[in-house]
């Protein structure tokens, strides 16, 4: 059959034959997905089921429920100090990641350029692949602790450029912007006249001592944030499908219409869902994020052990493993990885050029789990030629 060029486009990307060739392995030990293992908590799932019985089962506002945009708004002016009016800044999406097609699609025309720091999510290419755009990624570093420099953004503004993408907490090295990089970032984006994207989806996955810090409550940015969360991550929530956009009321009203004729709206009944996570009780969060921090740590620890090292995470549930002792690209490490010890982890190159030499491991295995998954990485050949040099 014909298809469109944007579809063909889309589809030859290369795809994930790791995964392909992970299925061949039974007692696979999958760190690969970000989805988290954990359920989600049990007074979200009882108000789903009395939202089904309740009636909550039709289309919502285009924009979301009331409730819902309500709720949110509390929330962004408590926890995050972005002001936004239910009625007209906030938009319920199907998941971040139809908030961030959306936002994406808004942005870019034909050859226009969004910028993101690499390595990246790299959904974020695909969404701009399809407004025939393209991603600019700009390099971090380790050695920043991932943290992205304000110069090497200036570097690459062309009269081609619309955006700039801040993801933070960042998949997929676990990095957490600091306030007063932020702030840099800031200051470029206004002196530049810069729309800002920034995806907070792992705004509540913070280790100890880090404080997540909202772009859109920097002054001069209100104007010029795109806000994209949601309740995946935080509430273990990422079957249920709901995101979120806060923009300025005119970028809103122009994304409804690409909205409606994706998904017209999340689902009834995991919108509710949704407003029982935002007032409920937030002890289940914070009992998520003290496990991943406890994986985390183990993982780091264990991977010492075995003679690799990895950036320590900040937040999120990811932990992104230093590789370049081994001398191998990361494509050949974690296809090696799995042939040798049956443990599946993503290439750091799957997330942009900036990516090799590590690989991404997702904390989203019990303990036991994850001291199996170094066990067998520890006897594998190309962990101990790592050790033996
Ligand atoms: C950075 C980032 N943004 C957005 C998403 C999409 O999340 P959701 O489940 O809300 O669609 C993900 C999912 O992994 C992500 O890592």
């Amino acid at each position: 059959m014909k298809l469109s060029t944007g579809v063909r486009r889309l589809a030859e990307r290369p795809r994930n034959t790791l995964l392909e060739a992970a299925r061949q392995y039974p007692d696979l030990i999958s760190l690969g997905r970000g989805d988290p293992d954990l359920p989600t908590p049990d007074h979200i799932i009882a108000a789903a089921k009395g939202a089904l019985d309740g009636g909550h089962t039709h289309y919502t506002h285009l924009h979301g429920d009331p409730v819902l945009r309500r709720a949110l708004a509390e929330k962004l002016e408590r926890d995050n100090g972005i002001h936004a009016d239910p009625e007209t800044e906030i938009l319920v999406t199907t998941g971040a990641q139809e908030a961030l097609y959306l936002v994406v699609q808004a942005l870019l025309d034909v050859d226009d350029e969004l910028l993101i720091p690499d390595p990246h999510y790299t959904s974020y290419d695909l969404a701009a692949l399809a407004a025939r755009g393209r991603v600019i990624p700009v390099p971090t570093y380790h050695e920043d602790d991932f943290v992205v420099r304000p110069d090497e953004i200036e570097r690459r503004i062309t009269a081609q450029t619309r955006a700039l993408a801040i993801v933070s907490p960042n998949n997929p090295t676990g990095a957490v912007y600091p306030s007063e990089a932020l702030a840099r970032i800031a200051e470029v984006a206004i002196r530049h006249e810069l729309v800002v994207i920034s995806d907070e989806i792992y705004e509540l996955q913070l280790f100890a001592g880090q404080r997540h810090t909202s772009l859109g409550s920097f002054p001069g940015m209100r104007e010029r944030t795109i806000t994209i969360n949601g309740f995946s991550k935080g509430y273990a929530m990422t079957g249920w499908r709901v995101g979120y956009i806060v923009a300025p009321a005119d970028v809103v009203a122009a994304l409804g219409a690409l909205h409606h004729t994706l998904t017209i709206c999340a689902p009834a009944f995991a919108q509710q869902a949704a407003i029982a996570a935002l007032t409920g009780p937030q002890e289940a969060v914070a009992e998520l994020v003290r496990t991943y921090d406890e994986r985390q740590r183990l993982f780091v620890r264990g991977l010492r052990e075995i003679g690799l090292d990895a950036f320590e995470p900040r937040g999120t549930f990811y932990v992104f493993v230093d590789i370049r002792r081994i001398g191998v690209s990361s494509q050949e490490f974690t296809k090696r990885l799995l042939d040798e010890a049956r443990v599946l982890m993503y290439p750091g190159s799957y997330f942009g050029t900036a990516g090799e030499g590590f690989a991404r491991a997702s904390m989203t295995l019990p303990p036991a789990k994850l001291r199996e998954a170094l066990d067998r990485m520890g006897s594998a050949e190309v962990v101990r030629r790592a050790r033996a040099r």
